[in-house]
Parts: C-alpha cells; structure tokens; sequence
C-alpha cells in the first residue's frame, strides 16, 4: 500500500483529488494534512472520512516539526495548501507568503529528509501574468510575470519546487492549471458567489467591464490530470492543465442566471479589481502528447451541472456562509483525533 500525502485537503481542489484517488487506486492510501483555515472544509470530505484507507491530520505546512512527527511512511507528496484568492492576497499579502512561499519550502525540506519518491507541485497560470486579446496561450516557456501577491506567491513556491529538482535532485513535478469550477468551490470564488448571490437574490459583483477572460476546467479534469502527472509525469518538468474554455466573466454571469431562470437585474458592475489580469488561456499540447490527457467536461454542460449542484447542496453553500462549517472539524473529530 502506498502512502500519498496531500496537503489543502480539505480545500476545494484537494477535497476532489482525494475523492478520485481513493476511488480509482485501491492500493493508495491517503493522508491528508490540513490546517483548515476559512478554506478548509472537512464535511467536503464526509463522502470518505470514514474510509480505512484516509486519515485526516490537522497541521500546518510552515510547521517543521508536525511535519516531522508524522510516524507513518510517506511515499509521495501532492501540494495543494495555498491561499489561494486573489482579491484577499490584494488585502493582505503576508500570509500568502507564509503558506505559499515559506511553507512550500518547508514541505520541500520534509520530503527530502523523507526520501519521497514523487513530489507534485500544484501551481497555477495565473504565474504568467495576463494575455492581450489575440497573444497565444500560454506555454511551459512562457516567462513568468506574475501581477497579483497572489501569483508572485505562487511564482515562488513554483519556483522553489524548481530549485528542489535542480539543487537536491528530487523528484518535483509541477502543474499550472487555469481556472477551476465544479462542486465545493468556497462561495468566494466567481461561479459559485455568482450562482449563491443569485440564489438568495443578492447583487452578483462583476468587476470592471465583465470582459475579462478567463479559460475554464472542471475540478475533476484538472485532477485527473494531476493524478496523471503524478503517476507518469517526467520528474523536473513542468506540465499546463487547461480545459481549452477560453469565456468573459460577463458571459459565464449570465449562462450562471439563465440556468438558474434569473433575468440580469440582479448585475451590478462594480469597480475594478486592482491590477487585474485581463485574459490567460492555457496551451495544453505537453500534457496532451505526453500522458495522453483529454477533458472529460464540456464547459456548457459542466457548468449547468454545476449550478445544479449548488441547488441540491444549498445546505453545504448556507453552512459555509453562516460560518458553521467551523464546527465540523470538532463534532468529526473532537479529542479522537487520528494520530498518524
Ligand atoms: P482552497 O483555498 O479551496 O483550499 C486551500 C486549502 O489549503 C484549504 O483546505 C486550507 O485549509 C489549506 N491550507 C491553507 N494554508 C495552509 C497551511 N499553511 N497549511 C496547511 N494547509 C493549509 O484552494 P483551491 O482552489 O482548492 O486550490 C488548491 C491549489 O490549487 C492551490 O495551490 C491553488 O494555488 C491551486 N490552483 C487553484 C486553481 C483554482 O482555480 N482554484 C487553479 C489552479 C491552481
Ligand atoms: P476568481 O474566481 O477570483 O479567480 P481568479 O481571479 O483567480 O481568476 O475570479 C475570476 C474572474 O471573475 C476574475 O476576472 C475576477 C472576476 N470576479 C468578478 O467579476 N466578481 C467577483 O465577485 C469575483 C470574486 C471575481
């Protein structure tokens, strides 16, 4: 049995992956590390908490000697712990460096006193900065320029998983995805604020002109790639996830309305983010040729799907926004905490 680390769990992303995981490796087991921070959700995990095969330990990646105290074996590591929304790392930027920077560099230490044999970075193309309408994508060269404290944190952490490889020679893998959506994405994010907003008939914000663009994936297929990376990626390289959905935020705000039968009285355009990217889109040929990555989701079907999640799962959404999710990490766990 193998022992895959995963840290943010409990977030978005890595609540997805581990889900995928568990169901399509039998012979994986999962530890999952988390400090459950706003973005941490445990009951994203109810669906497994129970499984033999996953553990959940609470702890912080900027934490050496958790980090250390860990007794069972870890083989691979796959890195998800951010923080990861542009618009609080605009806010204040000195946690995003804490997690994103200095706490990648202490994973990275871990896994190299550990000896583990595949380290997954999971980045994102925001390092690239921001396209003009007609620029071509971005690809695994495209220099890094990243425009948000958010992105340069990301930039870093990406960067010191390069310098692992290079330096130590660990087996580093990197991934840089666009934008995700799809089932228990934190309300905070685009799609989601957008179909709660509407939802509750509140005014969904878009910034500035609405016409920024961004290309689309759904969790799952940026997992499944990252599974694939994971499993026959070629240490040291960098691979792009995309899902070749290149929408302007105006016209994903109204396809989210329209699903939800809502006129558009209910926009209000609002003043702009500060800095803000106005296009990425992601050239994805290297994880296509290599590990014979396809998506599995259609944007149109994918988001209607979506939507229709956040309809059925309203309790989840509500619980996040009355804080009450808080909770959950104490009645699942209380003082019969999982030592692993
Ligand atoms: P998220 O904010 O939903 O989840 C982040 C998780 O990390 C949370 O569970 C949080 O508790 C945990 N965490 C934060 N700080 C921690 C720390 N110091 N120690 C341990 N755990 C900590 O994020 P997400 O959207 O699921 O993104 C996951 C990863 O994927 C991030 O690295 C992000 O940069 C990257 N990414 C995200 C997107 C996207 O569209 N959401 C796209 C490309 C890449
Ligand atoms: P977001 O989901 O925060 O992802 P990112 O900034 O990492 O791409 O935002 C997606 C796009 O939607 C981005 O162009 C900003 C815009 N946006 C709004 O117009 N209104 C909002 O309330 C939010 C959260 C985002």
């Amino acid at each position: 049995m193998k022992t895959i680390l995963v840290t943010g769990g409990a977030g978005f992303i890595g609540s997805n992956y581990i889900r995928l995981v568990l169901q399509q490796h039998s012979d994986v087991q999962v530890l999952n590390l988390d400090a459950l921070t706003y973005a941490g959700n445990l009951e994203n995990l109810s669906a497994v908490e129970r499984a033999p095969r996953y553990t959940f330990l609470k702890a912080d990646i900027c934490d050496a000697a958790a980090l250390d105290a860990i007794t069972a074996s870890v083989d691979e590591i796959v890195h998800f712990a951010a923080e990861s929304h542009v618009d609080r790392s605009i806010e204040d930027a000195a946690t995003f460096l804490r997690t994103n920077v200095l706490g990648t560099q202490t994973l990275l230490d871990f896994a190299r006193r550990r000896g583990v044999a595949r380290f997954v970075h999971v980045s994102t193309d925001e390092v690239y900065g921001s396209l003009g309408p007609t620029d071509p994508a971005f690809s695994e060269t495209t220099p890094l320029a990243p425009n948000s404290p958010y992105a340069a944190s990301k930039a870093g952490s990406d960067l010191l998983a390069r310098a692992a490889f290079h330096t130590h020679s660990m087996p580093v893998l990197i991934t840089r995805c666009s934008n995700n959506y799809g089932p228990y994405q934190f309300p905070e994010k685009l799609i989601p604020l957008m179909i709660a907003n509407a939802m509750e008939g509140k005014q969904l914000p878009v910034y500035g002109d609405g016409m920024n663009v961004r290309d689309w994936i759904h969790v799952e297929d940026h997992c499944r790639a990252v599974d694939l990376v994971r499993r026959d990626g070629r240490v040291g390289e960098v691979y792009n996830v995309g899902g070749r959905s290149e929408r302007r935020n105006i016209d994903v705000v109204r396809t989210i309305l329209r699903a939800l039968g809502h006129g558009e009285e209910l926009i209000r355009y609002v003043k702009d983010r500060l800095g803000h990217d106005r296009r990425y889109a992601i050239n994805d040929e290297k994880i296509r040729a290599e590990l014979g990555y396809a998506t599995l989701h259609n944007f149109e079907d994918g988001l209607a799907a979506t939507v229709a999640w956040y309809q059925q799962q309203r309790p989840w959404w509500e619980r996040v926004r009355s804080g009450d999710y808080r909770g959950y990490y104490e009645r699942m766990y209380g003082s019969r905490l999982a030592q692993p």
